[in-house]
């Protein structure tokens, strides 16, 4: 696991940015949420440069709430669409979101069909992620098994409640998700994780120098061996 520090979010976002632009023309993975929002602004501006175009590149993304419209502005569907195939200049039909509506007998039979479409796609060159507060990535939450796929889970009482400040309030936070699993991740060939703000701190501590383990999801990223960590000094701020 490579670690890479630099004092602001934008910074650690540019570095993160010389990491993915190698895969355009291939296979991406895209987390969604505040954490990769610099790095995407970062690579929309070397596609507006003209130095990068995802044209040809196919994404997909890591996750979507369970029981959201995907035309809700806060879906994953509708955030894949404004902060990354519009900016990025990716094809809308290269780009994959896992389903999250319709009955949960769809639901369900959608996710087991996502790591066979990833696998016929080539598998993901690089997939980009957050961490939560509480060390999940995607939403595999504490508790999350190492060889799990993509699937239905519960999110975290503290998942919902950090996600409320995207929805009028926290009871509109849906409580459940489709996500890629643990095992899915790990396939990718390499995996850049960013995280900013002392908030995530903790979390960045128990990935990095924590057991490797179900308590703390992103703590299996130790398992792979092309992993790159872009955090700014604040959430970078408890490794010893
Ligand atoms: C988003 C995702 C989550 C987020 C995490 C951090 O697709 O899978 O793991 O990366 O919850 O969220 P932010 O970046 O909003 O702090």
């Amino acid at each position: 696991m490579r670690i890479i520090v630099r004092d602001t979010a934008v910074e650690a976002a540019e570095h993160a940015a010389d990491l993915v632009v190698d895969s355009a023309g291939g296979v991406l993975g895209l987390a969604t949420g505040s954490s990769p929002q610099p790095l995407y602004a970062a690579l929309a501006a070397r596609v507006a440069d003209g130095s990068v175009d995802f044209g040809r590149t196919r994404g997909f993304a890591l996750d979507e709430y369970v029981g959201l419209d995907p035309a809700h502005p806060e879906s994953y569907h509708s955030i894949i669409a404004r902060d990354v195939i519009g900016p990025l200049g990716f094809s809308p039909s290269r780009v994959f979101v896992p389903a999250g509506s319709g009955t949960l007998d769809e639901v369900d039979a959608r996710a087991l069909d996502y790591d066979a479409a990833i696998a016929a796609a080539g598998g993901v060159d690089v997939q980009i992620l957050g961490i939560g507060s509480n060390g999940h990535i995607g939403f595999n939450e504490p508790g999350s098994a190492a060889d799990s796929v993509t699937r239905r889970v519960d999110l975290a009482p503290s998942t919902i409640a950090a996600n409320s400040r995207f929805f009028r309030s926290a009871g509109e936070v849906p409580v459940q998700a489709v996500t890629q699993g643990i095992s899915t991740i790990l396939r990718a060939r390499s995996i850049v994780l960013v995280a900013s703000g002392a908030a995530k701190a903790r979390a960045v501590r128990a990935a990095v120098e924590g057991p490797v383990g179900e308590s703390c999801p992103a703590s299996f990223l130790r398992l792979h061996d092309e992993v790159t960590l872009c955090l700014d000094s604040a959430a970078a701020s408890q490794l010893g």
